[in-house]
């Protein structure tokens, strides 16, 4: 099984990037994540343009290929970047979108105690109109993440490690019940 994994964070030491890539690392075998890294490249949207600009053809392809995607939000001023939700207000439209009915798994961490849990449950908000269902236990709500991750973005906190396996196999059977 492919998922596709976004970030909202653009930052190179994201430390939502870090826990995508944590995901990456703990999931079953059989499954595996493909990073859609180009979310920067995205224009403002805007419904003057007549068909979608290269970087969201691409956005739109890798949806499409992936069984389940999984999002990756810090939070800004509680809620989430301006450029994921840009980049899901591209994918929306035209219908039909690639993320009608598509499975999503949502996870964030912050430096302070919120964990993104703001950003989250407004990324839920925004994921209703899709129809796309979103797994909703284990929640990944990071707080202090610094503490949980070296220089170089790796997870060194075990007990983090383990939840973030109990998400990957929670995920995959997601993505799994809501095959299309
Ligand atoms: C514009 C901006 C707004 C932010 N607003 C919040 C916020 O509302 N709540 C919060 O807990 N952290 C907030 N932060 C701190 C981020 O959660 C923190 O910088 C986090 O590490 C960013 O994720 P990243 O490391 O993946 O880039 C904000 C940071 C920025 C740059």
């Amino acid at each position: 099984m492919t998922l596709l994994g976004i970030c909202g964070s653009l930052r190179k030491k994201s430390l939502n990037r870090a826990l995508l890539r944590a995901v990456a690392e703990t999931l079953p075998a059989d499954a595996a994540l493909v990073m859609f890294e180009r979310l920067g490249e995205i224009p403002p949207f805007n419904s003057d343009v007549e068909g979608d600009p290269e970087p969201v053809a691409a956005l739109k392809e890798a949806l499409r290929a992936a069984e389940g995607v999984v999002i990756a939000t810090p939070e800004y001023n509680y809620s989430v970047p301006g450029v994921l939700k840009n980049a899901l207000d591209w994918a929306s439209r035209p219908q039909p979108s690639p993320l009608r009915g598509k499975p999503v798994g949502i996870v964030g961490c912050s430096v302070g105690m919120s964990g993104s849990m703001r950003a989250q449950y407004h990324l839920r908000q925004i994921l209703v109109y899709s129809d796309s269902p979103t797994l909703n236990q284990p929640e990944i709500l990071i707080p202090r993440a610094q503490e949980r991750f070296d220089q170089d973005g790796r997870m060194t906190d075990e007990s983090t490690r383990d939840l973030m396996r109990k998400f990957g196999a929670a995920m995959v059977a997601h993505a799994q019940r809501h095959a299309a």
